[in-house]
């Protein structure tokens, strides 16, 4: 089945503070959004990708990803939306009509590995609607009240820590998110909880230490420091 990458990249990047779109930030001599679909179309498992371009960017996009993509891969630009979700369901009505799987996947995930994105479209080919790469947590959590106290301590076994690139079929994700538009639900910042929303069934699989989100400044450190290893 055709399966369509989904780029949602118009975030502001506010808790990193370069004073751009953090998706247009360079680590390593190009920016997050380029590693990202790089990362995407080198699974071999693509066939068209679609880009939440940063407000009023969608040309600059469009021109700085275009040789990035495999020949024959389709590629979409579209401006973004207020939020996370908002800029997904952008994204998602531009996919071509062939499209059968989708994967969303964040630019700030800029070194997600390619096996990552081919293993994630495997599990929805197999047979689950909706399959998120995860990981054990390090830290013990605790849910907490407004002024700081302890409400519970779930057990750390039973948690894990979501990333993208996360795989639906398309016909559960496009439900998914036109459910949660008419329940009044604009700012839910991850697809797969959506998914949940509406009885679907959802997959973890195991995730990967590169695929952490380039969120604060500590974050470049180490996307620097791994493109760096990876250059042998
Ligand atoms: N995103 C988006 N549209 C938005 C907000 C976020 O496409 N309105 C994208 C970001 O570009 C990023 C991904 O969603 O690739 C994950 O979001 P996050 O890490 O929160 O990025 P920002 O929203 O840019 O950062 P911040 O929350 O610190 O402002
Ligand atoms: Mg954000």
């Amino acid at each position: 089945a055709a399966v369509g990458l989904v780029i949602p990249a118009a975030g502001l990047g506010e808790r990193l503070g370069v004073g751009m779109p953090k998706a247009l930030f360079a680590v390593g001599g190009e920016s997050l959004l380029v590693h990202a679909v790089r990362a995407g179309t080198a699974s071999g498992v693509v066939t068209s990708v679609v880009v939440a371009a940063p407000m009023g960017q969608a040309a600059s996009v469009h021109s700085m990803i275009e040789r990035e993509l495999p020949a024959g891969a389709a590629l979409r630009v579209v401006d973004g939306g207020a939020t996370r979700q908002a800029s997904v369901r952008a994204a998602l009505a531009e996919l071509p009509a062939d499209v059968r799987v989708v994967l969303v996947h964040d630019a700030a995930r800029c070194l997600a590995p390619a096996a990552l994105f081919a293993d994630v479209a495997a599990a929805v080919a197999g047979g689950d609607d909706a399959v998120v790469p995860g990981l054990g947590v390090v830290d013990t959590l605790k849910e907490v009240g407004p002024l700081g106290e302890v409400i519970a301590t779930p057990d750390r076994s039973r948690l894990r820590a979501v990333q993208t690139p996360q795989g639906f079929t398309r016909e559960i994700l496009e439900r998914a998110h036109h459910e949660a538009l008419r329940r009044g639900d604009n700012d839910v910042s991850d697809d797969a909880g959506l998914v949940e929303r509406i009885g679907c069934p959802v997959r973890v699989i195991p995730g990967h230490a590169e695929a952490f989100k380039v969120t604060r400044p500590l974050d470049v450190e180490l996307a620097e420091a791994v493109l760096t290893s990876r250059r042998g």
